[in-house]
């Protein structure tokens, strides 16, 4: 990837390394990292070098009247102004600079406005707005502009208000061996940044899936990987701490015709204790948790990785699949986890080329 900005966006690391060359780097740091727990191996799965990012967020710089796109400073001092960034699929990369120059032709868009954050998908690009002030009926005359202007949905936020001109979500399509599935994803809840990274996480998860009876998922988002497990599993049990990421993952049942899955708003933690028996929630009324045999448990936890109960809670079921963005926490749990479970594939996923991260896949079996 070519970038004008390197070496002084604070966003690119390893920019001095050609792909392949990133590749190794970050597979020799793994194999450091889990060489104490006797992993020597991996499965690597390589990115686009650019153009892979679906969701990405802005701030905005001003100078008097002219407004900018602004990410930190490699030096972590200031702010870097910048026109477009190579790394954002196409969509965003192509409307970047000419939706800029609109808003700020426009006093009502470019005033008080902060940061711009792109959420695309196979069929939509969505575009927030977010404001230091608060929105009115003048503001969505203007933004509706941008919507007519470029073909994309756009959203205004400031504190407490959410201004949904035409609608909040877009839907994401795609094709996993053979199978069609689509996905409602609305704005402000999580979503894999990396869609083609995504697809072939997903595919690997179910190329490993044997032996299924009922599957368990923490941290389940809008069902990125639910809705193609479900097809594996006789019966579905999701969580998920965000309302926003339920009320897609609902959505996306009936979009994709299951009704094997119960998704549930309740955090990890939550979960085990009820589980456990240790309280009764509410939101587990009309569920009976004794119906369940689960052969497997997935998680996807955020970059801290899972609370010590629910890390302990999973440890009785037979098998784990564990995805993570972290591979701190990653090995911290594993840890725990290989007392009594043998690792049987480890993934990496080069979610964030041109940076650090990297995007792991561990699939467990109890000894
Ligand atoms: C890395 S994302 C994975 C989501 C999903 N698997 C996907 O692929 O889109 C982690 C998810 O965990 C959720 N989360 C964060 N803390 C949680 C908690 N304590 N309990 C349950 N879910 C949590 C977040 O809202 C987020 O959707």
């Amino acid at each position: 990837m070519e970038c004008s900005y390197f070496g002084k966006c604070g966003s690119c690391t390893l920019y001095t390394l050609d792909y392949n060359a990133q590749c190794a780097h970050k597979q020799e740091a793994m194999r450091t990292l889990f060489a104490p727990l006797h992993v020597k191996e991996f499965d690597f799965f390589t990115s686009p070098s650019e153009h892979y990012r679906g969701r990405s967020e802005f701030r905005i710089w001003k100078e008097g009247d002219t407004i900018s796109y602004a990410m930190g400073a490699v030096d972590k001092k200031g702010a870097v102004c910048i026109e477009t960034c190579p790394k954002v699929e196409m969509k965003i990369y192509d409307i970047m600079p000419k939706l800029l120059k609109q808003i700020e032709s426009s006093l009502i868009l470019r005033e008080k406005i902060f940061a711009i954050e792109f959420l695309a998908s196979s069929e939509h690009l969505l575009v927030t707005l977010i404001y230091h002030k608060p929105l009115k009926e003048e503001w969505d005359k203007e933004a509706r502009k941008l919507e007519e202007m470029f073909g994309v949905f756009v959203i205004g936020r400031s504190r407490g208000i959410k201004r949904i001109l035409s609608q909040d979500f877009v839907e994401d399509r795609f094709d996993i061996a053979g199978k069609m599935y689509r996905y409602h994803i609305i704005e402000g809840g999580f979503s894999q940044p990396n869609r083609a990274m995504n697809q072939k996480m997903i595919s690997w998860v179910l190329r490993h899936l044997e032996n299924c009876e009922d599957l368990l998922e923490l941290y389940c988002g809008y069902g990125n990987f639910t809705i193609p497990m479900a097809g594996k599993f006789k019966k579905v049990l999701a969580t998920e701490i965000s309302k926003t990421s339920i009320t897609s993952a609902l959505q996306n049942c009936e979009l994709n015709d299951i009704d094997t899955i119960t998704f549930l708003r309740m955090s990890a933690e939550e979960l085990t204790s009820a589980l456990k028996k240790e309280r009764e929630y509410n939101r587990l009324k009309g569920i009976n948790l004794e119906d369940y045999r689960f052969s497997h448990v997935f998680v996807d936890p955020p970059r801290a990785g899972m609370d010590e109960a629910s890390l302990e809670f999973i440890s009785q079921f037979e098998n784990i699949i564990y995805i993570s963005c972290n591979p701190e926490t990653l090995k911290r749990d594993l840890e725990v986890l290989t007392k009594k479970y043998a690792i049987l594939h480890f993934a990496l996923f080069d979610q964030f080329p041109n940076t650090e991260h990297l995007e792991s896949g561990v699939i467990l079996k109890r000894i």
